[in-house]
């Protein structure tokens, strides 16, 4: 059975989006079949794979109106897009009774179809998050090697534990990983320091190097490997999606 796997922190530019597609493309270089829903309004993931607009969208799925139609975007590669109607959902939602299991039901008959569904989280907390939440397995959360990189954790740890403790009693952190790192910057290294000591193991062992081609790639409508299979942002997202591959079986 698939296993679902949210990117989640309330920061935006983390490296969620970057992430949730190239973990994804890296798990199809290691032969898995994967299903990417872009659950942003803002339709990041959605563009910068540059799939056309299509009728049905993770918004009408969500409303009821649809079940989820995934895009094949390349072989091995399914992706469930937003636009930006999607920012209403939350407002929409709110006196629907189980409003934060709609996504958890959505993805049940898919689960058999994929390895691995992973979802492009919005940058809030909200009912979108938590409907994220509830549908995991598991969450990654990437923390950018900057300052300020730890502030808001306290208040993400709060929401997966109350997640935890009312909606959803299987999610498990799956790891911490440290996004757009450049070695050369004792600022970096002193930041991978504070995380390591504040999640342990927890934290992956790849970094994910800050590598032009990775911010590029989506102005091409490419994943890494499509855009630019010897850089180094290939290199470690093929390493995280095997770690990742390995933390959850
Ligand atoms: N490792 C990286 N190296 C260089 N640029 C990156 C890297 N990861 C992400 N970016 C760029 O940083 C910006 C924010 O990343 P994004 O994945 O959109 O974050 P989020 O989804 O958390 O808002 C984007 O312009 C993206 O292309
Ligand atoms: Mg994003």
């Amino acid at each position: 059975m698939g296993k679902i796997i949210s990117l989640l922190n309330h920061k935006g530019g983390v490296g969620k989006t970057t992430s949730t597609i190239n973990i994804g493309a890296g798990m199809v270089e290691l032969g898995k079949k994967v299903l990417l829903i872009d659950l942003d309004p803002q339709a990041n993931l959605t563009l910068s794979l540059g799939i056309p607009r299509q009728p049905i969208t993770i918004y009408e799925a969500i409303r009821g109106e649809s079940d989820i139609q995934p895009y094949p975007a390349k072989p091995g590669m399914d992706v469930v897009i937003s636009t930006l109607d999607l920012s209403s959902a939350e407002m929409e939602l709110i006196n629907e009774a189980g409003r934060e299991y709609i996504l958890r039901e959505l993805f049940e008959p898919l689960r058999e179809a994929y390895d691995y569904i992973i979802i492009d989280c919005p940058p809030s907390l909200g009912l979108l998050t938590l409907n994220a939440l509830t549908a995991s397995d598991y969450v990654v959360i990437p923390l950018q090697t900057e300052f300020l990189a730890m502030q808001g954790l306290a208040k993400i740890k709060q929401v997966i534990q109350k997640v935890r403790l009312r909606l959803n009693k299987e999610l498990e952190i799956g790891g911490v990983v440290a996004t757009m790192y450049d070695g050369r910057k004792v600022l970096n290294r002193d930041v991978v320091e504070t995380i390591k000591k504040y999640f342990g193991p927890l934290v992956f062992n790849t970094y994910i190097r800050d590598t032009v081609a990775l911010a590029e790639a989506p102005a091409q409508q490419k994943d890494i490997f499509a855009y630019s299979r010897n850089s180094s942002g290939a290199e470690d997202y093929l390493n995280l999606a095997q770690e990742i591959i390995e933390r959850t079986s």
